[in-house]
């Protein structure tokens, strides 16, 4: 069994379907390109694998475990994070205080909560890390909102893996960004790609970043599943060439 197994999964809104029977499945440590033309439903997907919204049918399973009645917050905890097409991030607090929340989270601490003296010193250790690893440092004590689009998603991202996850899924991650800043979100994905072996899941419009980052991609139009495989496949693929490729040139 792979390690995220999306089962014929559909999603009826009203008259219109968002969804329409769509199967994949990603081994542990693949990443995954979902890919599709505006409105194809790939943030319904999205939010039909972490369960924001209900399915209207099919099965999604996570490293062998069914996942039908289990809330969002519970997929989190399970291992699954997320970003979000648009930035989530508190901007009035800085990059700090916005990675510090997950860390606490994760480490079982409510914000309210007061810190036990003993966690402080490994709790900050790891907001640390974090902030170095997302090549934060320089930006640490900015707020959030004073940031680039990049910064933003840099800071986003990082707040995701503090969680600890196991799988990622990342939603438009270069989404509205200029090349130098898509380039560096980019090679920030593909350092925690590769230094973490994370599975991870993202939609992206930007090819070059698709190209570069994703082992396989599945191509979403109208709701259905319109083609799987690699990069070079895709490519080759005159229906997807049609469809979207040709549509981008
Ligand atoms: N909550 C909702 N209620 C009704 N219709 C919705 C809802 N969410 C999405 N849709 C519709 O479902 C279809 C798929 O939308 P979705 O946002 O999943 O596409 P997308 O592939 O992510 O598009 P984009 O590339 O623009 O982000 C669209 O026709 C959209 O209008
Ligand atoms: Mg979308």
């Amino acid at each position: 069994m792979s390690f995220l197994d999306v089962d014929n999964v559909s999603k009826h809104f009203g008259s219109l379907i968002a969804v329409d029977g769509v199967s994949m499945k990603v081994e542990k440590g693949e990443c995954r390109a979902v890919i599709g033309p505006n409105g194809a439903g790939k943030t319904t997907f999205f939010n039909l694998i972490t369960g924001m919204l209900p399915l209207t049918t099919g099965r999604v399973a996570l490293d062998g475990q069914d996942l039908a009645g289990i809330d969002p917050s519970q997929r989190v905890k399970m291992g699954m994070a997320r970003t979000f097409q648009i930035t989530e991030i508190f901007p009035e607090m800085t990059v700090r205080e916005n990675i510090r929340i997950p860390v606490e989270v994760q480490a079982g601490l409510h914000m309210s909560t007061r810190m036990p003296a003993h966690l402080r010193g490994p709790l900050n250790e790891r907001v640390d890390q974090l902030i170095e690893e997302g090549g934060l440092t320089r930006i640490a004590n900015r707020y959030a909102g004073e940031l680039s689009h990049g910064d933003q998603r840099a800071c986003e991202i990082m707040m995701a893996l503090a969680l600890n996850p196991r799988i990622l899924l990342l939603d438009e991650p270069t989404a509205g960004m200029g090349d130098d800043e898509t380039y560096a979100v980019a090679r920030l994905i593909k350092r925690i790609h590769r230094e973490s072996h994370m599975t991870i899941v993202l939609v992206e419009h930007d090819m070059r970043v698709v190209f570069n980052l994703a082992d396989k991609i599945t191509v979403l139009a109208e709701g259905r599943p319109l083609a799987e495989g690699t990069p070079a496949e895709i490519t080759a693929n005159e229906k997807v060439q049609s469809a979207y490729l040709g549509g981008e040139a």
